[in-house]
């Protein structure tokens, strides 16, 4: 089953598909034993290694899609401000002044610095089944930019958002844009068929911000890529964003909005299900509860949509944020058997 083309089952019924941001990682042991053999950048870099552990929860869980096992931070590696994840990102330089943004450059081109994903990306096109949907991804640039300006999604952000005022955005993204432009398109010539941009830190902008700063450059990126490759979707993914932050986005490139736990997950499909489709939005704290309430609120989840007429052809199932560490396995095979039984229209 794809996220596009739906399949129906022996009762003519279309199944909802389903995927999870970090369906890879800390959580499943089977990352973890690779994890006890490499560290985390050798996992995301050798090609070999990150289809291996992106096909980890394909296997043994049956999603519908894969999503590259990479790190949304390697193009502040790229851009000179040196990466370590210990396990979070460490950074050698924050950039606090204008001056600190024009210390960077790329340390080598973007077509070889990001090989890695390409190669990854053609392992996992040609061992996935032909009816699953390969995801790549990139952070969106106010999320890369906080990273770099921070070294971490933390606090009130004042520095990040100052810099949106006095030139370090803007410098930043000049640099940024061309380089994550190109590693979407590696991706995709590697063959995927949808590239994610995530924006974990942007829901913490206020509307004026969001609109005069951030929306310009999605849309850039975005029709870029589509002139590109018109064939390929993009899923945009948000955290912490409203329904006013959403209906600033106006993107006919975007297929897919992401959108987090917070938002109710009927007004967003019956609100923009006529321009994208809607990704998400199960809170991944659930997951950590017994089967018995996971499966009480999945049913209350899917009640809330049918009681609500939502447009189900254009729901892709999903958490609201990534699996969270620690997470119970047997709940993430459940969950996704769950709703491959009874998420249908
Ligand atoms: O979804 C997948 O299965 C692909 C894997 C994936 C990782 N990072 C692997 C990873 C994805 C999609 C990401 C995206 C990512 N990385 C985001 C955006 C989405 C989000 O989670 O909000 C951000 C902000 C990052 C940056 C990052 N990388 C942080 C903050 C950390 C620290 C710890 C953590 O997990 O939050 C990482 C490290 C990281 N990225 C790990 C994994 C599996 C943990 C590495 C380890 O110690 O084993």
């Amino acid at each position: 089953m794809g996220l596009f083309n739906r399949e129906t089952d022996d009762s003519n019924k279309t199944v909802v598909p389903v995927w999870f941001m970090r369906q890879a990682g800390r959580y499943h042991s089977h990352y973890q034993a690779l994890k006890k053999e490499h560290d985390f950048i050798t996992l995301c870099k050798d090609p070999k290694l990150a289809y291996e552990v992106t096909m980890g929860p394909i296997d043994e869980f049956n999603f519908d899609a894969a999503i590259l096992f990479s790190d949304l931070l390697f193009p502040l590696e790229h851009l000179g401000m040196g990466l370590k994840y210990a396990p979070g990102p460490i950074l050698d330089m924050k950039l606090e002044t204008l001056d600190d943004v024009k210390k960077l450059g790329q340390v080598s081109p973007a077509s070889e610095f990001y090989n890695f994903q390409k190669e990854a990306c053609s392992l996992l096109k040609e061992g996935l089944d032909s009816s699953k949907t390969l995801i790549g991804f990139v952070g969106a640039p106010f999320t890369l930019y906080t990273y770099a300006v921070q070294g971490a999604h933390a606090g009130a952000l004042q520095s990040a958002k100052s810099g949106l005022y006095d030139g370090r955005f803007e410098a930043f993204c000049e640099l940024l844009l061309p380089a994550v432009e190109e590693e979407m398109a590696l991706q995709a010539m590697g063959g995927a068929d949808v590239i994610a941009l995530f924006d974990t830190a942007v829901g913490e902008l206020n509307l004026v911000d969001f609109k005069r700063f951030i929306v310009p450059k999605l849309h850039g990126i975005t029709k870029r890529f589509k002139q590109r490759f018109p064939n390929k979707k993009i899923i945009y993914y948000s955290k912490m964003t409203s329904i006013n932050h959403l209906d600033l986005i106006q993107d006919d490139n975007i297929d897919v909005l992401g959108v987090d736990y917070r938002h109710d997950l009927a007004k967003v499909l019956n609100r923009y299900g006529k321009d994208y489709y809607i990704q998400g939005n199960i809170d991944p704290c659930w997951l950590h509860t017994s089967w018995e309430t996971l499966e009480q609120n999945l049913i209350e989840f899917k009640n809330h949509l049918y009681d609500n007429n939502v447009p189900f052809d254009k729901w892709i199932a999903g958490l609201g944020h990534g699996v969270l560490i620690k997470t119970p396995e047997e709940n993430v095979f459940n969950t996704v058997n769950f709703i491959h039984e009874n998420f249908k229209y």
